[in-house]
């Protein structure tokens, strides 16, 4: 957290009282927040890396309301800051330190307004929790996949403003491929309505999907219209270990041959990164009695015809373990035993967190290219900090690596974690250059927000660059839409 810290919470310019008397009659106490407790949630991000400070957290509860707010900012040049439920890696959702934004929080808009089964779609407001579209649509007899550690707090809006991938991109596609349709409060406060659940629509440029993946920076998603699936029948989900990344990748191949698009997950997980959730998480096991370097967790899911496909997910681990292709596989027999893997998986975070101060990245490069990607990464990570333990773990199934690095143990290395973070910025240039050797991605699905505007700005074709910046300038001229996040707009 930076020394602004010191900063009041809250500046008070003029155009606040001015402010608040417009947007007071519409928006009422709940939806205008100025108290220093009722503000500071808003103002520090979920990894503690920024402190920002408001002028007030405005909080409509429905598209009208998100209307006035940038109609009123947008009169006065005072800019928004859009706001979910401030899961972001890398700050996209928190002010800045200028004291002179309004934040605007998306979580009072919670309808889900409509559930359509026979079109196979939901449309839901942008504050909605993810695990509450799914929960609706599970109602429905339906599934919404989109899967991800914090679904019980991220919302909708923010999803789609970071196109969000998670564990089940390999099957149903990143945030992006899930939508039909979205409605936008553009920053001149017009309301885009594209709001429809359509399949086909060829009609000119597809104007929504400049919102999605823009991190408000173009507008104010106010809802959205989801792509729904069948519901599942059930899972078959298998923990695996492997002798190397290049085995994982072998057996993704293998798998995907024997169940076809069936396959929804395959999650690479090192043995370094069980180790930490075993030692840091409670109420975890091995779940294999033997040790392997490296891990796999494979889920498939089963539409009502598929009743053989546990079968043949076994059947295909068996045959890859003959020809050593396979160490050891468990296959979960119980629904409590498919939890107790998941949780192998989605705590690794958490346990890297309980481990120390960590140095993250989050990067893809094609999949086949993951094993030499690792063992040039990890040479990197071994120069440059010696001792410090490199956890690269993730969605191998996208070719999407969380390339982080933990601190070396005791005695090994830096000792402190200031001296370790210290190595941050040129561990992290050496590694986006490897990933732009592989003509991969330095962010893969956590966004750029305010964290990686810099990398953009060094990685990014020029040409994609310049259109990006005319984009922005025609849609919000007076650049009033979260400020410096995204593009780098010299604050
Ligand atoms: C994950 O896949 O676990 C998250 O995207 C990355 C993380 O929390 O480090
Ligand atoms: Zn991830």
């Amino acid at each position: 957290v930076d020394p602004s810290a010191q900063r009041p919470a809250t500046a008070d310019p003029a155009p606040l009282a001015e402010l608040i008397a417009e947007l007071a009659p519409q928006l009422g106490n709940r939806g205008l927040l100025t108290a220093p407790v009722d503000v500071e949630p808003y103002l520090v991000d979920h990894r503690r890396l920024y402190r920002g400070r408001t002028l007030l957290v405005a909080a409509p509860a429905t598209t009208a309301e998100v209307q006035a707010v940038v109609q009123a900012c947008a009169a006065r040049g005072i800019p928004i800051v859009p706001h979910g439920g401030n899961t972001s890696y890398c700050g996209g959702a928190t002010p800045t330190e200028s004291g002179v934004e309004v934040v605007l929080a998306t979580t009072r808009l919670r309808q889900v307004r409509a559930v359509d089964p026979a079109n196979n779609s939901i449309t839901v407001e942008a504050g909605c929790r993810l695990a509450d579209v799914q929960d609706a649509a599970a109602a429905n007899g339906r599934l919404f996949p989109l899967s991800l550690g914090s679904e019980g707090s991220c919302t909708i809006g923010g999803n789609l403003s970071t196109n969000a991938g998670g564990t089940a991109v390999l099957r149903y596609g990143m945030m992006r491929e899930l939508v039909l349709g979205l409605e936008v409060v553009l920053p001149d406060g017009r309301v885009l309505d594209q709001l429809r659940g359509l399949r086909k629509d060829n009609t000119g440029y597809d104007v929504k999907q400049l919102f999605i993946g823009a991190e408000g920076t173009l507008g104010v998603i106010t809802a959205a219209c989801l792509k729904l699936f069948p519901a599942p029948a059930g899972h078959a989900t298998a923990w695996v270990g492997l002798a190397s990344a290049a085995d994982a990748v072998t057996l993704l191949g293998v798998l995907q041959s024997a169940l076809g698009d069936a396959l929804t997950t395959y999650e690479l997980v090192p043995t370094i990164a069980l180790d930490l959730v075993l030692e840091h998480v409670p109420d975890t096991t091995a779940p294999l009695s033997s040790n392997h370097p490296m891990h796999a967790l494979v889920e498939v899911t089963l539409s009502a015809l598929d009743s053989d496909l546990p079968a043949r997910l076994e059947q295909a681990l068996g045959a890859a373990h003959e020809r050593g292709l396979v160490g050891d596989a468990v296959v979960a027999s119980s629904l409590a035993q498919r939890e107790a893997l998941w949780k192998l998986r989605e705590t690794i975070p958490e346990a890297q967190t309980r481990e120390g101060a960590s140095l993250k990245h989050d990067v893809a490069v094609p999949t086949s290219d993951v094993p030499a990607f690792i063992d040039a990464g990890r040479a990197i990570v071994e120069r440059s900090i010696p001792g410090a333990r490199l956890v690269a773990y993730g969605h191998l199934g996208d070719g999407n690596l969380h390339f982080n690095v933990s601190p070396p143990k005791l005695g090994a290395g830096p000792g402190n974690a200031r001296d370790f973070l210290a190595h941050g910025p040129a561990l992290k240039r050496e590694l986006h250059d490897l990933v732009a050797q592989f003509r991969g991605s330095f962010s893969a699905e956590h966004g750029i927000g305010r964290l990686k505007v810099g990398e953009l700005e060094r990685y990014e074709d020029p040409v994609a660059l310049d259109v990006m910046r005319r984009i922005k300038r025609a849609l919000d001229p007076q650049g009033l839409m979260n400020p410096g996040k995204v593009l780098d707009d010299g604050r």
